[in-house]
């Protein structure tokens, strides 16, 4: 049977090392800070945003909220963003997505500050990258990576296949797994015999979008199994990509959802916070 990677209790672990590095910093005078901005009330989006600003108090980052109405006007929000740009006392900015139809989300993406854009979305931080340079990494891809090495999995000479191409997961990912000298394969709903693809997979990534689509036809004996997906059954019950109960006898590894990736999304948010605060002390150094 495979290993369960505990998303849970490897978030929580990280949580605590963050708590910690916070306190010593603040003997130091240095603050953390987080503003999250939400347009509109979609009840998914004010669940997340609750569960960041409680990430927030928990290590000690503060945050604020500004809860824009639905009708919003994209000059308004960009207004807001430049507002926060020039705050001194706000490290992060975050915009949940998704935004009402009339404001462009790549317009108000690109408007924060890269300094600032602790989501990694900003094309500075995306070709930062895929540059190998230093900047802020798109969070749940980050947090798959710190899953797989706490669970003692390397991914050095690795097949790593990732299901999704998307800008906030699959891509990035792609380019995490090659930073760490993984061989990298990226799947999306064109490619043609998927099973041959993803069954060459020691790592295989599965950011689909479709509930239990992927089944044990498509994994390897012995490949460990990462589910990015996250999907409400009809029975109330939560599911993610991967055919959980089908999967699990044949990886080595696998994460449960919930409990496996999605912890991770907020606290790899929260260490993008306070690497945006020590950037933002270093600089106001003489
Ligand atoms: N909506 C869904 N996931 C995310 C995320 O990681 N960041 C933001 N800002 N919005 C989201």
């Amino acid at each position: 049977m495979a290993q369960i990677i505990d998303g849970k209790q490897i978030s929580s672990q990280i949580r605590d090392e963050l708590k910690e590095k916070v306190e010593q910093y603040r003997q130091e005078g240095i603050r953390f800070s987080l503003a999250v901005i939400q347009v509109g009330a979609d009840p998914a989006s004010t669940v997340y945003v609750r569960n960041k600003r409680n990430a927030c108090a928990y290590i000690g980052i503060e945050s604020s909220a500004y809860e824009l109405p639905e009708e919003t006007t994209e000059e308004e929000l960009l207004n807001l963003i430049h507002t926060l740009n020039d705050d001194p006392n706000v490290n992060g900015i975050l915009v949940q997505l998704p935004v009402p139809p009339q404001i462009r989300e790549h317009v108000v993406v690109q408007a924060i500050a890269k300094e600032k854009d602790v989501d990694g979305f900003h094309m500075a931080n995306v070709g930062a990258l895929s540059m190998g340079q230093p900047g802020f990494v798109s969070c749940t891809p980050a947090g798959i990576i710190q899953l797989l090495k706490r669970s003692g999995i390397s991914i050095e000479g690795k097949e790593c296949v990732v299901i999704g191409r998307s800008n906030i997961v699959g891509k990035p990912m792609a380019m995490l797994l090659l930073r760490e000298n993984g061989t990298v394969t990226v799947c999306h709903s064109r490619t043609k015999n998927l099973r041959d693809v993803t069954k060459r997979a020691d790592i295989l990534v599965a950011a689909v979008g479709r509930p239990k689509m992927i089944d044990d036809s498509y994994v390897k004996e012995g490949a460990v199994v990462i589910d990015v997906g996250i999907h409400r059954m009809e029975n109330g019950k939560l599911c993610g990509d991967v055919d959980y109960e089908k999967v699990a006898p044949v990886a080595s590894a696998i994460t449960p959802v919930p409990g496996g990736v999605g912890p991770m999304t907020v606290t790899m948010l929260m260490n993008n916070c306070v690497e945006a605060g020590l950037m933002a002390s270093k600089e106001k150094r003489p």
